[in-house]
């Protein structure tokens, strides 16, 4: 069986730790990336931390031409699928571009893969798709909608091409992994989360913070049902989503249909506790203010891991402590992202 994987976003925060877990058990892996979020120099990068090459093809997963002659040029055994924009609140001002590039382009590469006879597919959902009613924990039976901004709907809408997909072709397998909150850096400091503009995601913000880009917090409300009034969440370290792809490969082999997963830790941890996790692993204050909620937000939500568990063997290994140190770790080394040391390739 051959051993290249096709990587589509390969070159963002989560494809960036799963191509090096990838590499670490001997898959080859290609890469399909546009660039819009990211930087070439974070596959530079995963190739120093893992001695092995990236085979890197630089363009957009609408693009069908380029997706033949990746999949005519290589004999790519399954394909991960992280090509996508992400951002909640840009979503609700360019619907268009999020539909386009999510849903859109998930079905331009679906389509490529069947014209070329490659049938495995992982794909990067969200714990999202549970949308704004289902009760705690989240629990892969639920019944999944009601989303409530562009970016869910696209993953939401995905995941029923997905299913639908598998349905009509039982040569397809396919795993949908819903992520809950993926923080945290490879232990190396050499690649991490790099957003572009003032972070959205409470982690990247917090190490801005720290690092003296931001002057402080925003806690955005500490009036919730919850027990010291903050959101909690079900933050997960990108290492160990890196290797629940690894799972889900393993898993696929010799099986048809789609099945999702939840790919969370288990347990809800409140804003406040992440910020006094953070000082506590790094020794390095983080200023915040408790200003009014974000719309949007809900109060806590958590996954159920006993699915991910039972069927791909897979469980969040490392705890808060790894999350803060290495997420810092990442930050300190690169105050400045990628961006200090993209030659613009
Ligand atoms: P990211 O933005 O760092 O990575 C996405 C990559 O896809 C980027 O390198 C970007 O340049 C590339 N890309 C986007 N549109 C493309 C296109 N049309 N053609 C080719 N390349 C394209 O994001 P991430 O945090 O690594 O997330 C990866 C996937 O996981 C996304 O699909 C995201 O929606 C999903 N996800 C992320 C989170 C999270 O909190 N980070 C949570 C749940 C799900
Ligand atoms: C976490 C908590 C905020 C920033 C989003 C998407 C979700 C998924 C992951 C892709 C919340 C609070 C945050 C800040 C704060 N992405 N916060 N001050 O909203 O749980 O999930 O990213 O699928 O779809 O919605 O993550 O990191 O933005 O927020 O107080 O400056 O931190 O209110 O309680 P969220 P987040």
């Amino acid at each position: 069986m051959s051993s290249q994987v096709l990587v589509t976003g390969g070159v963002g925060y989560i494809g960036t730790h799963t191509l090096v877990a990838l590499q670490e058990v001997g898959y080859d892996v290609i890469v399909v990336d546009n660039l819009c979020n990211s930087s070439a120099v974070a596959l530079q990068r995963v190739e120093t931390i893992s001695g092995k090459p990236v085979c890197f093809y630089r363009g957009d997963i609408l693009d069908r031409a380029l997706l033949n002659r990746v999949f005519a040029e290589n004999q790519i055994f399954a394909v991960i699928h992280f090509a996508g924009l992400k951002a909640v609140s840009e979503s609700l001002r360019k619907p268009i571009e999020y539909y386009q590039n999510n849903i859109i382009g998930s079905l331009v590469l679906l389509d490529a893969m069947r014209a070329s006879g490659v049938k495995r597919f992982v794909f990067s959902s969200s714990a999202t798709v549970y949308g704004s009613e289902a009760p705690v924990p989240y629990v892969e039976t639920l019944q999944t909608g009601n989303t409530t901004n562009p970016y869910g709907t696209s993953k939401w809408m995905v995941e029923q091409v997905l299913q639908d997909t598998a349905a009509a072709d039982s040569e397809f397998a396919i795993a949908l992994l819903r992520y809950f909150n993926p923080v945290g850096a490879h232990p190396s400091g050499l690649i991490g989360e790099d957003p572009q503009g003032i972070p959205n995601n409470l982690l990247p913000y917090i190490a801005q913070v720290a690092v003296g880009k931001r002057e402080e917090l925003s806690v955005f409300g500490d009036d919730y049902p919850t027990p010291d009034g903050t959101c909690l969440r079900d933050y997960v370290h990108v290492v160990d989503l890196a290797q629940g792809h690894v799972r889900a490969l393993e898993w696929l082999v010799g099986r048809t249909g789609a099945e999702a997963f939840n790919l969370g830790a288990g347990r809800g941890i409140s804003v406040l506790e992440i910020v006094r996790a953070f000082e506590h692993a790094t020794g390095v204050s983080v200023p915040f203010r408790v200003v009014s909620r974000r719309e949007g937000d809900l109060p806590a939500f958590w996954a159920d891991t006993f699915k991910a568990k039972q069927e791909l063997g897979w469980v969040a290994n490392l705890g808060l402590e790894e999350m803060m140190v290495d997420t810092w770790r990442w930050q300190n080394a690169n105050p400045q992202g990628y961006q200090a040391v993209d030659t613009g390739k």
